[in-house]
Parts: C-alpha cells; sequence; structure tokens
C-alpha cells in the first residue's frame, strides 16, 4: 500500500456510498431546480478513494480461481465530485495529514471546480465556521462518516440551527453499545464524557438503564446511592431509537436508519439521515428521496 492508500469498512461500505450517492444526486437534481448555491461538505472526507481488498477465491465448475487482488474504488469525495447536475461548492475536511494532502490533490485534479479542502477535527471546524447569514439562499448536504464516536452533539446542534442542511450520518452503534457496557458500574469516567458528548446529555443513564428489581430493606439505602445494581436493559433496537428520539430534539426531520452492515446481528452502524429545513416541502421531499434510497 502507498502511504495515503485509505483502506477501511467492510462490504456495507459499498452500500453506505451507493445510498448516499443516490440520495446526492436526486439532491442536486431537485434543488438545482430552485437554488443557485447547492454545495456538499464532506467532514470526516478520507482521500476521495477507497482501497478495497478482494479475497482470493477457489475455482469452481464455472469460474477459474482468481488471486487476491487490491482494487481502488471512489470514496465520498470523489463520489460528491462525479455527481450531475454538479454541486456547486465542495468542502472537505480532514484530521490526518496524509487525507488532507490527498482531498488536495484531488482538488488540484479539478481546477475548474469550487472546492476547498481543510485539515482538522470536524467538530472545531465546523463549530467554528457554521454561523452563516448566507444559509438563507445557500442548501447543503454533510456526510457524517467517523470511524467511531468523534460527532459531538454541538456540532449536530449547529448543523441543524443552520435550517439549510440535510446531513447523513453514520452513528457508531456498536462504538455506543460497547462503552454502555451491561453493568453500569463498568463504565469509567471518560467512557460516561464521550457517551454525553456524543448524545448530548446524560439522560441516558436514565432511558438505557434500570435498577435489578427491588433490594432488600436492610440494603435499599445503599442500592440507591450505588450505582453495582443498575443494568442496561435496553437492546440493540432500543438504543437506536433513543438515538433517532435524541436526533428528532434538534433535527425536525430524521427518517428512520438503515442498518449497517445489513445482514449481521447486531448492526455496528446506523445510517441517519437527518433535515435541518422545517419547511413542509423540504421534509416532504427528503422522506420522499428516503423512501427511495434507502427501501432500494
Ligand atoms: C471512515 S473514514 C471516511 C471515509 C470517507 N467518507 C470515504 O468514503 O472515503 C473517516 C475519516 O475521518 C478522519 N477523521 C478521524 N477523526 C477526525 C476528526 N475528528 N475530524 C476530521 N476528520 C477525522 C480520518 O482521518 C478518516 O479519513
Amino acid at each position: 500500500m502507498v502511504k495515503a492508500d485509505h483502506e477501511f469498512g467492510g462490504q456495507h461500505t459499498d452500500i453506505k456510498l451507493a445510498i448516499v450517492e443516490r440520495y446526492l444526486k436526486r439532491y442536486s437534481a431537485a434543488l438545482h431546480t430552485w437554488c443557485d448555491s447547492v454545495w456538499y461538505i464532506d467532514a470526516f472526507a478520507g482521500t476521495g478513494k477507497r482501497t478495497v481488498r478482494v479475497e482470493a477465491r477457489a475455482g469452481d465448475l464455472f469460474e477459474r480461481p482468481a488471486p487476491e487482488r487490491v482494487e481502488q474504488r471512489r470514496g465520498s469525495a470523489q463520489i460528491a465530485i462525479d455527481i450531475d447536475p454538479p454541486f456547486d461548492r465542495l468542502v472537505f475536511m480532514d484530521a490526518k495529514r496524509k487525507h488532507f494532502e490527498a482531498l488536495c490533490h484531488l482538488r488540484d485534479q479539478h481546477p475548474d471546480r469550487d472546492i476547498t479542502v481543510l485539515r482538522g477535527d470536524a467538530n472545531t471546524l465546523i463549530q467554528g465556521a457554521i454561523r452563516w447569514d448566507g444559509w438563507k439562499k445557500t442548501r447543503a448536504v454533510m456526510f457524517l462518516d467517523p470511524y467511531g464516536m468523534e460527532v459531538e452533539w454541538k456540532t449536530l446542534q449547529m448543523i441543524a440551527e443552520t435550517k439549510a442542511i440535510d446531513v447523513w450520518y453514520l452513528f457508531p452503534l456498536a462504538g455506543l453499545y460497547r462503552q454502555a457496557a451491561r453493568s453500569f458500574a463498568k463504565i469509567d469516567n471518560s467512557k460516561e464524557a464521550s457517551i454525553t458528548r456524543m448524545l448530548g446529555t446524560d439522560s441516558w443513564k436514565q432511558e438505557l438503564y434500570s435498577s435489578l428489581g427491588p433490594p432488600p430493606l436492610e440494603d435499599l439505602l445503599g442500592a440507591l446511592e450505588s450505582d453495582e445494581e443498575r443494568q442496561r436493559n435496553a437492546d440493540v433496537a432500543t438504543i437506536e431509537k433513543y438515538v433517532q428520539k435524541r436526533l428528532k430534539t434538534i433535527f425536525p426531520e430524521v427518517l428512520d436508519p438503515y442498518p449497517l452492515p445489513p445482514a449481521e446481528k447486531p448492526q455496528r452502524f446506523s445510517l441517519f439521515c437527518a433535515i435541518s429545513n422545517p419547511s413542509p416541502k423540504a421534509i416532504a421531499l427528503a422522506q420522499q428521496f428516503g423512501r427511495d434510497i434507502l427501501k432500494g
């Protein structure tokens, strides 16, 4: 692998990118009918490419054996550049220097396009610049595709406040259910803080956890004061519902998430689409796209 190669995800990554690509095509076509300034913002943009290792295949009656091979596929930034009608502006962010350099190279290969590449933590970059008067006349789709629990609730809140940005968010459900251990007592302070930072509240402690039956009378006071007895009774589906409910507190519409990988139980990610524009027209449009795209 050369240094800027970016090998990540599995087969579900193809599905994730196919869903987002379908949305971007529909979105760009619909929005360009009335809006002159339609943007794409990729806050965890990677390099524009994806290195995929395709396993060796044994031969059978119909096919010859094939050795392992390495393929280069398009990453989200390249997919967004290729959308037709084209986005009027593209903003790519990444924290990693090699990825930033690869994105600059991608930008330089498209001198006719308005592409901005930013290096840094997506939360800091978004929170520092997203408040802007121009959102009244500009619409955007933002893709939040972190490896793990990097997206802060405050970032989502500020995106929602623009009332102009649709967000595709690959929510790290496995990250959450692993950090939110079955036994509340096993969650240390740093895990507790990272869950709260991602969900924007500590109400998850009540919503996802409950006490294990009534304690004996003589232990009542001790048990109430202790976390020993609290267990997460919420399963993965309930946790996902809770996340959707949280997102709905700040976004006027959140489409039902798509589980990724789709055939894996429990799923590792939930791909959410949240709409920040409260107008019934914008919501109806996003719901229509969602129905068409998420249901195949
Ligand atoms: C899953 S990859 C994104 C893949 C990309 N969407 C694609 O399809 O090619 C996550 C990216 O986020 C970057 N990253 C990790 N933490 C970040 C942060 N706090 N802010 C911005 N970028 C970050 C990583 O360097 C990596 O390139």
